[in-house]
């Protein structure tokens, strides 16, 4: 158990954050939504007068010819571009400082990103710094933007991050291999494209697992004691979306609703967890990634049901709502019978998606470390319902070992 008196800690930084996320006004992109909108918004793009754009990208997308319909739509709006596509997943400061460098070289005025969370993540990065005269590593934490960046627009490419919604960019430093995260009202693109046409070729497993992270976005933001009416709302649409579409997504990558609508999804539970935060899962999680490269999304799935079976006590009545969003009520159950049925869904879930319940990189010797820095990113960042201690984190990561 925790010193009590280090949770009514924890509890305050908690509040601060919630009086935080009232108070700062929290800006949202332009949207366009549909089939061929990422076209609808370079003719937007044109309209602001911008000449030139940066486009932040990985070789993949373009070796498979993702941006052709995008560069040739502004090319006719005349748009110039330049390509700068040495995105990896994971994204350094490496990566960001070289962007850049070809942003600045070719007098680009403006950034698009196209691709999933970590294109769009290093285009927010790139953006702010090319306004913002400082190292990468002084802009990492909370609202150390002085100046707004460079006009900055997300396509995105994967159903999951809600990136091109969130105030977040998540860098890694190469040195140290930790996640740091830049967070700021500012780093809101100014538009977003949800164009369900570009997720077509996405793979069944990375479809899966970035449509698990979307999941957990919504479901973490709802069980967030920092919830309020507005992102409860957008975290059980998200989730009523999520489990009307991600099997159909999954199965079935060509059906473009399934895909629009889990677009939808991944942006109401970004719009969610950009103020409600998310939890342990994301806090594992990410360490998951930093010492093994696990990719975020099955890292959190992996992740999600041991944290909801610690804390189901005390968010049962909120599990219950998620279960009712999810379409399992089928008569008078408890809301613990539905507590349960929602955590048994996203086990089955995981089976179907041939998604493993366990990670075989993790190693026994690395779990108190791992369980030391999840919790000082939970109890620093996350409103969690819940709190635990280094014995119980640790036991329940071992639960997670192959
Ligand atoms: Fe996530």
């Amino acid at each position: 158990m925790l010193f009590p008196i280090k949770v009514q800690y924890y509890k305050g930084l908690a509040k601060a954050l919630k009086v935080a996320a009232a108070v700062i006004p929290m800006p949202k992109p332009t949207l366009f939504s549909g089939a061929d909108s990422s076209l609808e918004m370079c003719d937007a793009i044109s309209q602001l007068g911008i000449k030139k754009l940066l486009i932040v990208t990985d070789e993949v997308l373009v070796s498979i010819g993702l941006l052709d319909s995008i560069t040739e739509r502004l090319s006719n709006a005349g748009v110039k571009f330049v390509i700068y596509d040495k995105i990896l997943p994971d994204p350094t400061y490496t990566q960001v400082e070289n962007g850049l460098k070809v942003l600045r070289k070719n007098n680009c005025e403006a950034v698009l990103a196209i691709g999933g969370g970590s294109p769009i993540d290093a285009s927010k990065a790139i953006a702010a710094l090319a306004t913002n005269n400082k190292p990468i590593k002084k802009m990492a934490g909370l609202f150390k933007l002085r100046r707004a960046p460079l006009p900055f627009f997300a396509i995105p490419t994967t159903a999951g991050t809600g990136s091109e919604v969130t105030i977040v960019s998540v860098l890694s430093d190469p040195i140290s291999h930790q996640k740091t995260p830049i967070i700021d009202p500012k780093l809101v693109p100014m538009m977003a494209a949800l164009d369900g046409k570009l997720m077509r070729g996405l793979p069944a497993s990375v479809t899966a697992a970035t449509g698990m992270d979307a999941l957990t976005h919504a479901i973490e933001s709802y069980i967030s004691v920092n919830a309020t009416t507005d992102t409860e709302a957008y975290s059980l649409a998200a989730t009523k979306l999520i489990m009307q579409n991600l099997e159909t997504a999954v199965k079935d990558g060509n059906n473009i609703v399934a895909r629009q609508n889990m677009a939808m999804a991944s942006y109401y539970a970004g719009l969610a967890f950009t103020k409600a935060s998310v939890g342990y899962v994301h806090a594992i999680a990410h360490n998951f990634g930093a010492l093994y490269q696990t990719p975020h999304g099955l890292a959190n799935s992996i992740v999600l049901p041991h944290v909801l079976d610690y804390s189901k006590d005390e968010i049962t009545g909120r599990l219950a709502d998620l279960a009712v969003a999810s379409g399992l009520k089928t008569g008078s159950e408890s809301k613990q019978q539905l507590a349960n049925k929602f955590i048994k869904k996203i086990r089955t879930m995981l089976v179907e998606f041939n998604i493993p319940s366990q990670l075989d990189a993790l190693k026994a010797e690395d779990i108190p470390k791992i369980a030391k820095l999840a919790l000082e990113e939970a109890h620093m960042n996350y409103p969690v319902p819940k709190y635990m201690n280094q014995r119980t984190c640790e036991s329940l990561i071992l639960k997670m070992a192959a």
